[in-house]
């Protein structure tokens, strides 16, 4: 593969957006609201965050859903073909709302757009659509905004680069806690997976960026920082000074703002220097994500993990020794192609062996491009479904035993919101990452409070206040 140098947006085309964004503020055709349908992972979040950023400073502010809004934006995923089919049917609904309010404008922009030739086979069969573009021209969107609103055609951009651009104006979902992107794209090419093909090469943000992003977020209050990254655990080796994902964290964690997390990690790049930071940390909760997709040797191989089930698991009992109680969660993949019962059934005892917090299960989806799509014997919908099935009873039982660890035991919980199920009840994570509902009002959110753990519900702990 020919080597992609990261291309960092220069200040002189920032200031250029800037400039179009009060073009934009100043056109009298331009919309006065705008509402983001958001698909996938926190990548997607985050990316929307700094679009609903850049649309304020066009002048916009937020509509309360869709119906009422003048411009909706379609932030897509493409990791998973239903993922692809949701946005597209959504997109085409909203043609109906376009009846009543001829100036709505309809946008698409990420992952989905960025698969080769995607971007012009959407607007030919989906000719509503005024506004088309890539991973790597989200911070151009100010410009393709003004030419949108100068023109009947629709705007198209989709471009190959791998961009890193700092210092976009953002519009954060919460206060209390916030993303931090460390590092963009995957060089991975697990060979079910589109990431590497939309999101480009592998590269790494400078850490002083990072550590400049996260004295800020400090400063005004923030308490907990999710880092994010398709692998965060090799952040760093694309840099001119290489620097390890451990010893940024190393870095992080001296800030003392209260709660570090990150996701996600690929089990063959998790160093003992990654364990050992975190188990002497004082900030980086004790959680762990750690995707498996897979419990058998020669389908892990095709799937190009470069990892054994043997080696896996010397990881986990490694993390667990250094960290007791580390909450540990896993995506897994059934119905990857050639899967016989007798290997799924590795996956199964690996469910049980680890006995994960919580599991992502995901039944394999063929990605155009990829190399398991061309691989004989793909699953038929009827086995795999059936094999999910088991996957899903498998990993609830192992669920009940591993949480059962944290009763009568003591507790930090980030309030979030209000519980859904009682007005005098809140909820919010706990240090594994486990979501914990307890006692307390809207005066509680974003909030640290301490509880006892004395119940166990479905995905749920239920803990008793104790400070
Ligand atoms: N089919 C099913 N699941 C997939 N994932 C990635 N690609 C596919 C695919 N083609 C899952 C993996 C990954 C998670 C984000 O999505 O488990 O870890
Ligand atoms: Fe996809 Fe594998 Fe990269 Fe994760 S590590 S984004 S599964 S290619």
């Amino acid at each position: 593969m020919a080597e992609r140098k990261p291309v960092h947006v220069t200040e002189a085309e920032l200031e250029e957006q800037r400039q179009y964004a009060l073009e934009v503020r100043s056109l009298p055709q331009r919309p006065e609201t705008y509402f983001i349908v958001t698909y996938g992972c926190q990548m997607n979040a985050h990316d929307s965050e700094l679009l609903a950023g850049m649309l304020r400073d066009m002048g916009m502010s937020e509509a309360p859903d869709r119906e009422n809004a003048d411009f909706v934006l379609f932030n897509t995923c493409c990791v998973r073909d239903n993922a692809e089919r949701r946005a597209l049917g959504n997109v085409t609904w909203l043609k109906e709302v376009r009846k009543k309010n001829p100036r709505l404008m309809i946008g698409v922009c990420g992952c989905m757009i960025q698969q080769p030739g995607m971007a012009e086979t959407i607007l030919k069969q989906y000719r509503f659509i005024d506004l088309a573009f890539g991973t790597a021209n989200l911070y151009r969107l100010p410009e393709l905004m003004y030419r949108a609103l100068n023109t009947d055609r629709a705007v198209v951009e989709v471009e190959e680069r791998d961009v890193i651009a700092e210092e976009l104006p953002v519009q954060r979902l919460r206060n209390d806690a916030a993303y931090i992107t460390i590092m963009y794209g995957c060089d991975n090419f697990c060979s079910y997976c589109i990431v590497p093909y939309v999101r480009g090469r592998e590269r790494s943000r400078e850490p002083e960026a990072i550590l400049e992003e996260a004295k800020r977020l400090r400063d005004s209050g923030v308490k907990e920082i999710m880092l994010l990254g398709q692998n965060v655990n090799s952040y760093g080796k694309s840099l001119e000074t290489p620097v390890t994902f451990a010893e940024l964290l190393r870095r992080l964690d001296a800030l003392d703002i209260p709660r570090i997390r990150f996701m996600t990690s690929h089990p063959k790049d998790l160093s003992d220097e990654l364990i050992a930071v975190m188990a002497e940390s004082k900030h980086i909760l004790p959680q762990f994500h750690l995707p498996v997709q897979h419990g058998n040797n020669e389908i892990l191989q095709r799937m190009n993990r470069r990892y054994t089930r043997e080696r896996y698991l010397e990881r986990v009992e490694k993390l667990r020794e250094a960290i007791p109680g580390i909450g540990l969660t896993t995506d897994i993949i059934v119905g990857f192609p050639g899967e016989t019962e007798k290997q799924f059934q590795d996956t199964l005892s690996l469910v049980r062996e680890v006995g994960y917090d919580s599991a992502f299960t995901f039944i394999y989806s063929p990605r155009k491009g990829t190399k398991a799509a061309d691989m004989p014997d793909q699953i038929s919908e009827d086995v795999a479904t059936d094999r999910i099935k088991r996957l899903i009873a498998a990993q609830e039982e192992g669920q009940r035993k591993a949480q059962s660890r944290f009763l009568g035991q003591e507790e930090e919980v980030l309030v979030e919101g209000l519980s859904r199920r009682s007005d005098t009840a809140v909820s919010g994570h706990g240090r594994h990452g486990i979501s914990i509902t307890l006692p307390g009002s809207e005066a509680d959110i974003g909030k640290i409070v301490r509880v006892r753990i004395t119940g166990m519900k479905n995905n749920t702990l239920t803990g008793e206040r104790i400070d």
